[in-house]
Parts: C-alpha cells; sequence; structure tokens
C-alpha cells in the first residue's frame, strides 16, 4: 500500500511508466527498504536492481526471487510490486526469525517488464538472460524519441554488467490476472508454465485528401482498412479457441485531422497461444489477412514483428518446491499456466524456475481497479518462502 502511494491513481490503481521519476522514486524507496533489511545491492547496466541477503555458503548460487515496479498507464497496485514485496517479506521474515540460508537469497526488480513505454516487454530479465542483446534494449526508444540509455541515466540506475550474475533458482510471487483460481476458489497457483507470444508493428499506407471534395471511390483512406484488420485480429482469436488471444492495444491515425481523409494509420498487435504451433498458424493469418486487406484497397503495408517468446515449461523441481510449498502450508492449489508474460519466461532459460499466482477480484488487471485479499497475498508469501528455503538449504 505504501508502495502504490508513488504514482497512484484517483481510481485507486497506479501508473508509474518505466525510467520516469515516479519509477525512480519507487526504486529509492525499495533500496530503502532492501538495506532497512541489512543487505547489500547491485544495480545492472539495464537498471535491474539485486538485493543479496549472504548464505552461509557464498560459493552456491544464490536462490533468487523478484518481479517489476513498472506499471501499465492505467495500472493496478499488486501486478508487478507483489513479487518484488513478496521477495523483501520473506527476508525479513528471515532476519526476524534468525534463518540462516546456505546459498544466498536475492530479490531482484526488473527494469521494463510491461513494455508500454518501450517495446518489448521483459526488456531487463530479457537482456539479462541475453535474449536480447544490451546494445538493442538501450537502443529502444519511447513516443518522444527518448531511449532507455539516456533514461536510464537520467535517473540515476545505469549500473555496470548484465548477465554475469549466477542463478541458482528462480520464483515469481504475481497475481494471476485472470480468473481461474477466485471461480475454483483455489488460493495457490502452481504454475507450470506460460503461453507463446507475439507482438507487431503495422502501419497502412494511403493517401491524405480532402474530406470534402475528394468522391468516395477515389480514396486511399488507411483507417477503413486498419478497422477491417483489427476485425479480423479479433477473429483471429475466436477462431483459435480454446487457448487464443489476440488484440489490437494501439492504433494511431495520420494526420488526425476531421477534415483530412486519414493518409497512415498504425497498430500493434499481441497475438498469444500456449501451443506454439498454433500461435504459428496464426501469425501466418494475420499476415496473409493484413496483405490482402492493404492489396484490396491499393495501400502499403509495413508488418514489423518486434518480440516473440516461446512458451515456457517451468523447471520440475521448482514446480515442485512450489506445491510442497502449498501443501505445507495447507493452501488449497491447482496448477496453471500463465496467460500473461512474465520476466520468469526469460530467467527460465538460464535457470530453473517457476511461479506462485494468488487470486485477484474478478480475474481484473491491467486495470486501476485490480484487487487482491491480503490473506491470498500471505498465503503467496508463506509459499514463497517454503519454496525458497527448500532450493536454498536451512541450518
Ligand atoms: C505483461 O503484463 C503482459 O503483457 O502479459
Ligand atoms: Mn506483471
Ligand atoms: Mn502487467
Amino acid at each position: 500500500m505504501t508502495m502504490s502511494k508513488i504514482g497512484a491513481t484517483e481510481k485507486g490503481g497506479v501508473r508509474r511508466l518505466t525510467l520516469t521519476d515516479l519509477d525512480r522514486q519507487s526504486r529509492d524507496l525499495f533500496a530503502e527498504w532492501a538495506s532497512a533489511c541489512g543487505c547489500t545491492m547491485h544495480v545492472d547496466a539495464m537498471g535491474n536492481m539485486f538485493v543479496h541477503r549472504a548464505g552461509t555458503n557464498e560459493a552456491l548460487p544464490p536462490v533468487i526471487t523478484g518481479s517489476h515496479l513498472d506499471s501499465q498507464p492505467t495500472g493496478g497496485k499488486f501486478d508487478g510490486a507483489y513479487g518484488v514485496l513478496a521477495g523483501l517479506e520473506v527476508l525479513r521474515t528471515l532476519n526476524e526469525n534468525k534463518i540462516e540460508t546456505e546459498a544466498a537469497l536475492e530479490v531482484v526488480m526488473w527494469t521494463n517488464e510491461e513494455g508500454c513505454r518501450f517495446a518489448p516487454a521483459c526488456m531487463g530479465s530479457a537482456t539479462f538472460c541475453g535474449a536480447f542483446a544490451l546494445e538493442y534494449s538501450h537502443g529502444r526508444s519511447d513516443q518522444e524519441g527518448k531511449t532507455v540509455l539516456e533514461e536510464l541515466k537520467r535517473i540515476g540506475y545505469l549500473g555496470e554488467g548484465c548477465g554475469d550474475r549466477p542463478v541458482g533458482a528462480y520464483f515469481e510471487a504475481h497475481i494471476e490476472q485472470g480468473p481461474i483460481l477466485e471461480a475454483e476458489e483455489k488460493t495457490i497457483g502452481v504454475v507450470t508454465g506460460a503461453q507463446s507470444q507475439r507482438w507487431y508493428e503495422i502501419t497502412l499506407t494511403g493517401m491524405e485528401a480532402h474530406a470534402g471534395p475528394t468522391p468516395m471511390e477515389r480514396r486511399k483512406d488507411a483507417l477503413i482498412s486498419a478497422a477491417k484488420l483489427v476485425q479480423e485480429v479479433n477473429q483471429i482469436g475466436l477462431d483459435f479457441q480454446p487457448g487464443g488471444c489476440a488484440t489490437v492495444g494501439v492504433l494511431d491515425v495520420f494526420p488526425a485531422s476531421r477534415n483530412v481523409i486519414p493518409g497512415r494509420a498504425f497498430l500493434t498487435v499481441d497475438l498469444r497461444h500456449p501451443s506454439d504451433a498454433k500461435l504459428a498458424k496464426m501469425d501466418e493469418i494475420l499476415r496473409n489477412t493484413a496483405e490482402s486487406i492493404a492489396k484490396d484497397a491499393e495501400l502499403t503495408l509495413d508488418l514489423d514483428q518486434i518480440w516473440a517468446c516461446d512458451a515456457t515449461n517451468f523447471e520440475k523441481s521448482c514446480i515442485n518446491a512450489v506445491r510442497k510449498g502449498a501443501k505445507a502450508a495447507g493452501f488449497s492449489h491447482r496448477d496453471i499456466i500463465s496467460g500473461a508474460g512474465h520476466d520468469a519466461m526469460y530467467v527460465a532459460r538460464i535457470a530453473p524456475a517457476a511461479m506462485i499466482f494468488v487470486p485477484c477480484e474478478g480475474g481484473i488487471s491491467h486495470n486501476e481497479i485490480e484487487n487482491a485479499t491480503q490473506d491470498d497475498l500471505a498465503a503467496g508469501c508463506q509459499v514463497l518462502l517454503n519454496a525458497m528455503l527448500e532450493k536454498a538449504g536451512t541450518h
């Protein structure tokens, strides 16, 4: 609740876009709380923050947990922040109970998980895990042309090195962001994997012309074709049930004047499916459909797939540690596949990883009204602690 005051919105959510001044404030607060836990902190060249609680055997790779503090433009309090603060809560609880672990424990705050100011998403973790080159991530720019590197420097969170830290195991706690746990009255989601996803940027270019004298049959209206494409993208999602999701989240029209026929339209597409093969089919249909819509209207088409993250299968022993942790604490649980993207998808490429979900009210997320109960959030922390202790070893 204290963290959610940073960037708080009137409707009870947060607007804390990555690498803004508000993001800096949330990082400063996280650093302050980490230091009060007696931990050291390392910031890497992507601004990822690693809080280290020493183990009795520092030669062992640390057991890490974490998530993100950045939010969507109309985001909720819990998406991301919960996972970071759940990690701190684990450290505080171990400190209070004077419990030492064999392997060190770390809490990480990944930069730019949301991907809304700078695309693509999961940028800090993907760079740490070697899926994105550091130069590529540093060079990504926002709508005003500011780059990730410039903004990291400006807010004072450009550190050194990226990806050169060992990871023994990784756990991420998160609200489910969907309706399954609440509907089935289960407290813990044992996350066994995450679905495949791809992001696209599409520009349709026609010709600007006067809205009065230009007869209907002579127009090259880019918005009309974009509108058809929006409908078709939605249809792709509907045609790939169960599991398919297809979304146009951004649609910009140029020059956006009421008496000019739109000469250019820009849209983003987000396609997801639990199966890589099904997603490849959705991709093919999207490309063919966009081409034929552009051709019919004599427009030029520029379709750029800017991101792909294949389906993730989390690691068995980490999944088991989560399930065992839920059982030991007496919480009801079920296995679940993540519909949302998470940093854990990238960490899973370089280390054993799994996730812990807790229910969220009405399954609603990426919305200011996002909510979760204190009991469920506490349960997720307990399972996180159990799983981390199992992997790190105690004395
Ligand atoms: C991350 O928030 C996503 O888009 O799933
Ligand atoms: Mn998130
Ligand atoms: Mn999110």
